[in-house]
């Protein structure tokens, strides 16, 4: 897809970084608030488990056609769940903005991806940490984004695995030359400490849960991490298209 009509259907800035807060981290029992409370984020991440590709359970899609109808935050679904080849369009249907699947399970993501896309969609894929880039660079060519997992999915609150970030380099390197066309989301322990590393190494989208949603200001939270990393990103963000 040409970067224009990424930008286009994700309703993307042309090169300033994205922040994406994780209701992961905020409360469940209040989420139309809590996506209010954000209100100006890029896209309000979901992450969507089912205790079985990861050992926790979260929500699914009830939930998320419920924020969909409170929030006008676009809406980016991770699924972390087996079987994404089945259920991942639903979330398409539902109307996220992006809905990332795991490459770890999905059986034929080429074909998941064409779904995705025709239901109006970003598709996404997604790699754990100890999951390798190469294998899947020619897979990549399908998709719109890819979320580089920065943590072992399936709980927030867990410290940055810097060694991940040589897949954003080799990826970002990639878009650079034209090969791929993408979007790169990092997943896990993004925070004032770690996002001005990730936004050097190339990252579009910064997912952000307890970083913003434990701040006492998670709206000054969110600002900050933007400022961060559009400070940082400068270098190689000079001369984007968009
Ligand atoms: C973890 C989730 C993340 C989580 C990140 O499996 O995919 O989206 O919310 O939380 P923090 O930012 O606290 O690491
Ligand atoms: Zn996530």
């Amino acid at each position: 897809m040409a970067p224009s009509l990424l930008s286009e259907r994700a309703n993307l800035r042309d090169v300033s970084p994205m922040i994406a807060p994780s209701i992961l981290s905020a409360d469940f029992a209040r989420l139309a608030d809590e996506a209010a409370v954000v209100a100006g984020a890029d896209w309000l991440h979901i992450d969507v488990m089912d205790a079985h590709f990861v050992p926790n359970l979260t929500l699914g899609l009830p939930v998320v056609k419920a924020l969909k109808a409170a929030t006008d935050i676009p809406l980016d679904c991770h699924l972390m769940i087996e079987n994404p080849d089945r259920w991942a369009i639903g979330y398409a249907e539902a109307g996220a903005v992006n809905v990332t699947v795991h490459i770890e399970a999905a059986a034929e993501p080429v074909k998941l991806a064409a779904n995705l896309r025709a239901a109006g969609a970003l598709a996404g894929l997604s790699i754990k940490p100890a999951t390798p880039l190469e294998p899947y660079i020619e897979i990549l060519r399908h998709y719109d984004t890819l979320l580089v997992m920065s943590v072992e999915p399936g709980f927030g609150g867990q410290d940055f695995i810097v060694e991940v970030l040589n897949k954003v380099r080799t990826a970002r390197r990639l878009v650079a030359t034209g090969h791929l066309k993408l979007l790169i989301e990092i997943d896990g322990g993004i925070n004032a400490d770690t996002i001005e590393a990730a936004a050097e190494a190339g990252v579009d989208c910064f997912v952000a849960g307890s970083a913003i949603y434990h701040a006492h200001d998670p709206a000054a939270a969110m600002r900050h991490l933007r400022e961060q990393a559009e400070r940082s990103s400068a270098h190689w963000s000079v001369g984007r298209t968009g």
